[in-house]
């Protein structure tokens, strides 16, 4: 089997640099304290890191309202340490991934603030500016991302017109029909490469493509404000082909389609993207059938070379310990098996800071509410260090954190679970290493196999091994019901489960996964690759 890429070999861990650590003890995370932790990304044997946006930024969507695409916010360091952390990580051969925002700016933006200063601007058609409707309305019926924000239209007095937002007021679109828009944006493309950036991951990227004419969702059996063809495609092509200047980069887009055919339309032909984040799978239940459908889907839409790239936690989303749990307390063990499941299936794991603790979301205080759209409790920072010996910011910062931690900071924080071995630290890091040792995990053949109810179980072929992963996602027991596979002598190499006692031999249809418990098994004859 020949080397696959990099950015296929393991995992992409993402950094939401507000809340990794605080390296200057204002409460915000920044680059300084990020650069203290490289250490942590090592012993995870991540391929590549990936920094939510840390550009100069009114913070409106907390750096997603970008006013310089080009620099770095005070509030995170400087340009200087942003090339010192690239640098770090290249040193360790950890690959370094920017969040690039094509579709929208801040409204503090040298661009915007031109285009709204009147309506004969050279820049004022670098945004949508519409007329209101008759009625004194919006131009449609679009609206904002944020169930908070409502319409995606504010009228600005000043012009006299309205402008597209699909986000906040402070986020408005630019407009791609404008070939001088498309230059600048390659321009900030080419900009982060000769710095040497890895890669970039590519914001809201269905947002690109939207129906020039404007017209209504309302009565259409398609949306209009998003996700338009060909445009979207064309426009991501070009895209691809600026990157493409560059050797061995990346491009990875947020797809937010909850439809997998419309999202591997865009990793369709080898000039698109390189992966994609599939929300259908994010969205999924803790049900066995579900997980293998969707994969199963995916690799019978996708072409044979398109590369999967499977994540089950963001910024955005409520995290794993707490959406999969049952009510009983099972988030702690699925996020374990979670783990698993991502290290085991054939793609890219991306893993969100804080997965690899098994965080639960963080309480917020009505008063403490920061975010527009109910995100904070994700967002809390990272505990690194007990509170009773490094005082309530929990060695993320000396001062007061942006948001509160999580409540159980003393028992979950990164210092005491690296001091034990059967903490969801530990095996997080241990499913890393095998990841990276094992060319069967990283680019074998996967096969899914008819295990019994609730349990997911799947094979991995190539190279010289033969694993076999299993999960059971019931609240009990379950034995291996193997169809399709000879009952035959098996190595455990790793249990998500603590209580599993050492790693040993087992006859598959004797092995009984306990509750949430998931399994990476050695298939007897085979000789796990080194
Ligand atoms: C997706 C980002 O992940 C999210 O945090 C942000 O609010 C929107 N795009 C808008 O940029």
């Amino acid at each position: 089997m020949s080397s696959p890429p990099w950015w296929q070999r393991g995992t992409v861990y993402q950094v939401y640099p507000r809340s990794f650590a605080d390296g200057d003890g204002d409460g915000v995370g920044d680059l300084r304290g990020l650069r203290t932790h490289l250490d942590h990304l090592s012993a995870l044997h991540v391929q590549a890191v990936w920094l939510s946006p840390v550009f100069p930024s009114p913070m409106a969507d907390f750096g997603y309202d970008v006013a310089d695409y080009c620099d770095v916010d005070p509030l995170f360091g400087t340009l200087d340490e942003l090339d010192g952390l690239i640098a770090d990580c290249h040193g360790r051969g950890i690959r370094v991934l920017l969040d690039w925002v094509p579709n929208h700016s801040s409204d503090r933006h040298p661009w915007f603030l031109a285009s709204r200063s009147s309506r004969a601007d050279p820049r004022r058609d670098w945004y949508v500016w519409r007329d209101g409707a008759p009625d004194g309305g919006p131009p449609n019926d679009w609206r904002s991302e944020f169930a908070a924000v409502g319409p995606a239209w504010t009228h600005d007095e000043a012009t006299g017109q309205w402008y597209l937002h699909s986000y906040t007021p402070q986020q408005p679109d630019l407009n791609w029909e404008n070939p001088d828009v498309e230059a600048a944006m390659y321009d900030v493309v080419r900009f982060w490469f000769d710095r040497g950036v890895d890669g970039l991951r590519v914001d809201a990227l269905q947002r690109l493509g939207k129906d020039p004419l404007l017209r209504a969702n309302a009565g259409s059996d398609r949306r209009h404000d998003q996700d338009w063809e060909p445009v979207a495609h064309e426009r991501l092509r070009r895209i691809r082909r600026v990157a493409d200047e560059y050797p061995d980069r990346v491009l990875v887009g947020e797809v937010y389609l909850l439809d997998q055919r419309r999202v591997v339309d865009y990793l369709a032909g080898g000039d698109q993207l390189h992966m994609a984040h599939n929300f259908v799978f994010l969205h999924l239940p803790w049900d066995a059938a579900a997980f293998r459908r969707v994969v199963e889907e995916f690799e019978d839409l996708a072409e044979p070379d398109a590369w999967p790239a499977w994540f089950l936690g963001n910024h955005d989303h409520s995290r794993i310990a707490t959406r999969y749990d049952d009510g009983r307390g099972s988030g702690p063990a699925r996020a374990r098996a979670a783990a698993l499941l991502l290290t085991a299936l054939r793609g890219t794991p991306f893993l969100y800071q804080g997965d690899e603790l098994g965080l639960p979301d963080a309480e917020i205080p009505p008063d403490r509410v920061v975010d527009v759209d109910g995100r904070d409790p994700e967002r809390a920072p990272l505990p690194w260090r007990p509170p009773s010996v490094a005082g309530p910011g929990a060695g993320f910062t000396t001062g007061t954190p942006w948001l509160p931690l999580v409540r159980d900071a003393e028992e979950l924080c990164a210092e005491r679970q690296a001091a034990d071995p059967a903490s969801t630290l530990s095996l997080v890091r241990r499913l890393g290493a095998l990841r990276a040792g094992s060319e069967t995990l990283q680019s074998g053949d996967q096969r899914f196999l008819d295990a019994g109810p609730d349990v997911l179980a799947w094979l991995r072929t190539g190279g010289s091994g033969r694993l076999l992963a299993a999960v059971n996602l019931a609240s009990g027991p379950r034995g291996l019901q193997l169809r399709g596979l000879p009952d035959a002598e098996a190595s455990v190499l790793l249990s998500t489960d603590p209580a599993a006692g050492a790693p040993g031999r087992v006859s598959l249809s004797e092995l009984v996964l306990r509750p949430d418990e998931a399994v990476l098994l050695q298939l007897a004859g085979t000789a796990q690759d080194s």
